[in-house]
């Protein structure tokens, strides 16, 4: 897809792998919708910052009912606000569960469902989901982390087969660590600059977002070298 003049909503748009995918739309001439649930730094003619918690249903139509009054449709979401608790199962509190699953899953259908009608009427459109390496396999004390990525993965491989066929893309990006804010609910794992940078990702998303009409990259697996220099 050309990706000048699209519309683009990118959810958790205010730091981490969801500024640098911002950043690199807007560069590419994209009109860019970033739903954040705190903070505004951007500022950009073309970028537009609005307020919603992905997990509130209520908050996301009021976000979407905007911005599909002002362009009908949009042809690019990028899925990725999402958090993670670790620890060990019997200690994650039903909060922390239910904060994830409202998030990292609830929040992926909210906003697929609102913009899927425009993106089959207009024969394209692109959706892209961030899962993570946890939802490929599963590491010890992140049970819950990964049972939100593994969602996300089933959710996208039976979407991509669903929408296919009406011109609309699906893509799961499963990112090894990156060096962003995440690590910040980990007693165990800091963020270091041997992991994967935001905008390593951000480039593997905007590689997919471009790829020609006739195909496009299911599930992308991203994962750091040795460390660096
Ligand atoms: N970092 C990694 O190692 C890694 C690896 C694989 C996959 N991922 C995934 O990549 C995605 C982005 O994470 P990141 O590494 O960029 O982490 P990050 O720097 O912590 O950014 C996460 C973003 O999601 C937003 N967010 C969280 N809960 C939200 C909610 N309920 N409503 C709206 N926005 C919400 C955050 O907003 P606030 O600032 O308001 O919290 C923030 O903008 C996540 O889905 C994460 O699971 C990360």
């Amino acid at each position: 897809m050309e990706l000048k003049n699209k519309i683009a909503v990118v959810t958790g748009a205010n730091k981490g792998i969801g500024l640098e995918c911002v950043k690199m739309l807007l560069e590419k001439g994209a009109t860019v919708y970033g739903i954040c649930r705190s903070g505004c730094s951007l500022q950009h003619e073309k970028y537009h910052c609005l307020h919603a918690d992905v997990g509130n249903q209520a908050q996301v139509d009021a976000v979407m009912d905007g911005i599909l009054h002002t362009h009908g449709a949009v042809d690019i979401l990028i899925n990725n606000a999402g958090l993670g608790y670790f620890g060990m199962c019997e200690e994650l509190s039903l909060e922390q569960w239910h904060e994830m699953f409202n998030t990292n899953v609830s929040g992926i259908f909210y906003f697929t469902r609102r913009v899927l009608p425009g993106m089959k009427k207009q024969d394209s459109g692109h959706i892209v989901n961030i899962a993570s390496i946890a939802g490929l396999e599963g590491y010890q004390q992140v049970s819950g982390y990964c049972a939100t990525k593994f969602a996300v993965r089933g959710f996208s491989d039976a979407l991509y087969k669903e929408v296919r066929d009406f011109g609309v893309k699906v893509t799961c990006v499963y990112p090894g660590s990156v060096k962003t804010d995440f690590f910040r609910h980990s007693a165990n794992i800091k963020a270091h600059d041997n992991m994967l940078m935001p905008e390593d990702v951000a480039a593997q998303i905007v590689y997919a977002l471009e790829s020609p009409a006739n195909y496009h990259p299911v599930n992308l697996e991203i994962r750091p070298l040795k460390p660096r220099g």
